[in-house]
């Protein structure tokens, strides 16, 4: 996944540098996003062409670059209207290095540039095509294939707006992209569109904005009718766009990017881009277009108003994102149950899927699919939505659900959980699901994602803004809100009333025995001493604590490099065992639930073999804490809730590690927050 981010002033003073400025904050906002190689592109000072500068590494040194390149008093020179734009990658076609990074060029002399996120799937053809017209390629990326495109098509209709241009390509070009398109031909414009990857645009002006929605305009452009213009690409204009009208601001300022977090501190209006839209700002004025009208087509995009505040995506005075992350979990906890835990009584509502819960109590079967972490909560869940919902209930990793070709009927419904929204495995799992007629329920924390609007209903995790690459926050606000699905869907199971209230009764403690676990902090930091220099780290549990396993194995792998294993401890006599001796090092979660039992027999497998765990026991369990020198003491919870207590500890150990081992913990080498390829 990579950050795309653009700037566009009109009447509004702002030198070069200032400009600079702007789009080197908007990529250290979207730098989770993907860090390989970083670009921008603004005018030159005659505004006869366009600059690029591009660096392989973080944004901090693309900063420096500019720096160097651009010092000087001319650009300081302020400018009434100016376009530029901004990439951070995450690579997935040609290795990070500066030819590959983005802004990605037409020609030599830099007439159209692009910055792009997602794939164009038939770049392949695309190039064949454009290298048979002559076109040269200098780079290995599919991005590259789009701006020549676009030039291509500049010398074939000279008398196409750019706004048409990029429509015309947008429908040469197949897979997923969000892009922004400068030009030294249209200076002062900037045009963006999307598929299958997100894309905002933000607008901010002095005076309040006249309207509150933006029209959809279909066909060619009223001031530029092209004498050869193609049959097809003229539709009639749509009549319903006279009750509102273009964008048409005096002074004002267009920001477009992948997501919220690269504009909030500038404004909180922005419109969300569906997929093919065309959006375009020329002469002050935004516009977004769309090829074809459709019947369920909106006659316009709506302004909203972004909830985010400036401190969410901001560090505060933590080292790292993640590690405020971690420690915001008793507020963000308490923000997913906020509006829907009536803790005064037994009732729950989830508003965004409560008209289907009738529906989803006649279904045959639930199945949560997701990824990575989201994959993790929905194993954490699976035990209690069995009991409370008595479904059979599945839970699937996206990709080999896919690969599966796994049945799906009618009767099914299908969870898909995602952070971000986007993750291509999971979209792709939903559409799979969707085309066979299976009840589509999103489980997200990004408004406005594709995972969001494709589903038929959903529950918003409100765990806010998630900056760390590793997961945390939105791993217990994910747990939570399948929780709360549980207790839903067994509000009228007389003989559950019971599990109903002690369930509830447990999530009203939640929070301040979060507080009480995020105390071990320093203790955690002391045993990750212990561990950080070992190769491995095999982590073991069962029952509500599986789950906690393999998260804390994912969070160790994905933030220190270092090789970790969550295992159940049923099968540790099955094969794991002969891992087992006084060198390796091994974490137990041994709690006093139903499998209390069993876990203690795993723990004396081990210990029998010079095994030297870590211990994760409840407080004040004596016997357990016996059997090792290093125990973390954690409060006792409802069985069912365990896994969201227990998980802070391997989050808060996998960071120390991380810490320890000089590893980049919000940035984590070869990842990205969001994987928006399959
Ligand atoms: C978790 O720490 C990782 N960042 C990764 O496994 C992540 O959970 C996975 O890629 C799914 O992301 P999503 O929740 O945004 O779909």
């Amino acid at each position: 996944m990579c950050g795309i981010f653009a700037y566009l002033n009109y009447l509004t003073p702002k030198s070069r540098q200032e400009v600079l400025d702007l789009l080197v904050t908007g990529l250290k906002r979207l730098e989770y996003r993907g860090y390989d190689s970083t670009g921008v592109a603004i005018d030159s000072l005659d505004n006869k062409d366009i600059i690029m500068v591009k660096r392989t590494g973080k944004v901090k040194v693309l900063e420096d670059a500019i720096q160097e390149h651009f010092s000087g008093d001319d650009y300081s020179e302020p400018v009434l209207n100016h376009v530029g734009i901004a990439h951070t990658r995450w690579a997935t076609h040609g290795v990070p290095c500066e030819r590959n990074s983005h802004p990605q060029r037409s020609d030599d002399g830099n007439s159209f540039v692009v910055v792009h996120n997602g794939i164009i799937t038939n770049y392949n053809d695309v190039k064949t095509f454009l290298a048979k017209k002559g076109y040269e390629f200098e780079s290995d990326t599919d991005t590259e294939v789009f701006a020549k495109l676009v030039h291509h098509l500049w010398k074939k209709h000279p008398n196409y707006s750019f706004r048409e241009l990029v429509e015309q390509a947008i429908q040469q070009v197949e897979g997923a992209f969000a892009i922004a398109v400068k030009s030294k031909h249209f200076p002062g414009e900037c045009v963006a569109s999307r598929r299958s990857s997100p894309l905002l645009v933000a607008i901010k002006t002095r005076t309040r904005l006249a309207g509150d929605h933006i029209p959809i305009l279909y066909g060619k452009d009223d001031k530029k009718q092209s004498s050869d213009q193609d049959a097809d690409s003229v539709l009639p204009r749509s009549d319903s766009t006279a009750e509102f009208m273009p964008l048409e601001e005096k002074e004002v300022e267009y920001f477009f990017a992948s997501d919220a977090s690269a504009v909030i501190e500038h404004t909180n209006r922005v419109i969300y881009l569906e997929d093919d839209d065309v959006a375009a700002v020329r002469d002050g004025t935004l516009s977004i277009h769309r090829l074809k009208k459709s019947l369920d087509d909106p006659h316009a995009r709506e302004i909203t108003t972004l909830k985010m505040e400036i401190q969410q995506i901001m560090k505060g005075n933590y080292d790292y994102f993640m590690q405020k992350e971690i420690f915001e979990q008793p507020e963000s906890v308490v923000n997913t149950m906020r509006g829907r835990v009536r803790f005064d009584g037994t009732t729950i509502v989830l508003g965004g899927i409560k008209d289907y819960i009738p529906e989803i109590k006649r279904c045959r079967r639930l199945m949560l699919i997701g990824c990575g972490t989201s994959y993790h909560s929905a194993v954490a869940t699976r035990q209690l939505l069995e009991e409370l919902t008595e479904l059979p209930v599945m839970v699937e990793l996206a990709s080999d659900f896919l690969d599966r070709n796994t049945p799906i009927f009618r009767d099914d419904v299908c969870f898909f959980i995602s952070q971000s929204g986007e993750t291509a495995d999971t979209l792709m799992a939903l559409r799979y699901c969707k085309q066979r007629g299976a009840l589509i329920v999103g489980i997200t924390n990004t408004v406005g994602s594709s995972i969001c609007r494709e589903s038929h209903c959903g529950v918003h995790i409100n765990a806010g803004p998630e900056i760390g690459v590793a997961s945390t926050k939105a791993y217990t606000s994910q747990f939570i809100s399948l929780v709360m699905f549980a207790l839903v869907m067994s509000e009228d199971r007389l003989s559950l009333q019971q599990r109903r209230l002690e369930i509830l009764q447990a999530l009203s403690k939640l929070a301040d025995q979060i507080r009480e676990v995020l105390k071990l902090d320093s203790k955690v930091q002391e045993l990750a001493k212990d561990l950080y220099q070992h190769k491995s780290l095999l982590i073991m549990g069962r029952g509500y604590n599986f789950a906690t396993c393999l998260e804390g194995a994912l969070k160790v792998k994905e933030l220190t490099y270092m090789h970790s294993e969550g295992i159940m401890a049923g099968e540790l006599k099955h094969g794991p065992l002969a891992l087992v001796d006084d060198s390796m090092p091994v974490l137990m979660i041994v709690l006093r639930d139903p499998v209390y039992v069993k876990c203690m027999n795993a723990l004396q497998q081990v210990t029998s073999r010079k095994g030297c765990p870590v211990i994760i026991c409840e407080e004040g369990d004596e016997e357990t804490k016996a059997f090792s020198s290093r125990h973390l003491e954690i409060p006792r919870t409802v069985d069912c809730l365990q896994g969201i207590l227990t998980v802070i500890p391997m989050q808060l150990l996998s960071y120390h590690i991380a810490v320890l081992r000089g590893c980049d913990v919000d940035c984590p080498r070869n990842l990205a927050k969001s994987v928006t390829v399959e």
